[in-house]
């Protein structure tokens, strides 16, 4: 088991539907710690480099339409192998095989607006990351002082 971080992001479709609390409350429930947060905008660079992998599939260019329609909220989250629970919590994209009890089992219906995206691996967590957030701006969970009730 390894500590590691991972980049989770609620879709413009999870933000309109109001699922930001409840998000967070599943990570939060499950052990995890929130390292930042920000609820924004995303351009169509930022989205196209989010989605580099993806370049090459029929629906690119739907998906940047989609990330770049409406504010997303970011977030940079640490926890015990982190990022291979948080797809397990996630669930799969599509709607008929993702699992009830895991996020898009619950409340997604559609393979392009599913609520949320979770980082697939160590190096797309990393580059993700550096995509939506200031290294500086990343709190540690190691810091002395956070979480705040010790
Ligand atoms: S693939 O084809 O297996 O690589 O794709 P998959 O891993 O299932 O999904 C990767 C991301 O692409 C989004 N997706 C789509 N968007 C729009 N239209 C269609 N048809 C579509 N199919 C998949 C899917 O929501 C995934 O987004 P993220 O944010 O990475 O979870």
């Amino acid at each position: 088991m390894t500590i590691q971080r991972t980049f989770i992001m609620v879709k413009p479709d999870g933000v309109k539907r109001g699922l930001i609390g409840e998000i967070i409350n599943r990570f939060e429930q499950k052990g995890f710690t929130l390292l930042n947060a920000e609820l924004m905008n995303v351009d169509r660079q930022k989205a196209e480099y989010h989605y580099m992998e993806l370049k090459e599939k029929p629906f690119f260019e739907e998906l940047v339409d989609f990330i770049t329609s409406g504010p997303v909220f970011a977030m940079v989250w640490e926890g015990e192998s982190i990022i291979e629970v948080s797809r397990i919590m996630i669930g799969k994209t599509s709607p008929l095989e993702a699992m009830p009890g895991t996020i898009r089992g619950d409340f997604a219906f559609s393979k392009a607006e599913n609520v949320i995206h979770g980082s697939d691996s160590l190096l797309s967590a990393e580059r993700e990351i550096a995509n939506f957030f200031d290294p500086l701006s990343i709190c540690s969970a190691r810091d002395k002082d956070y979480p705040f009730d010790e």
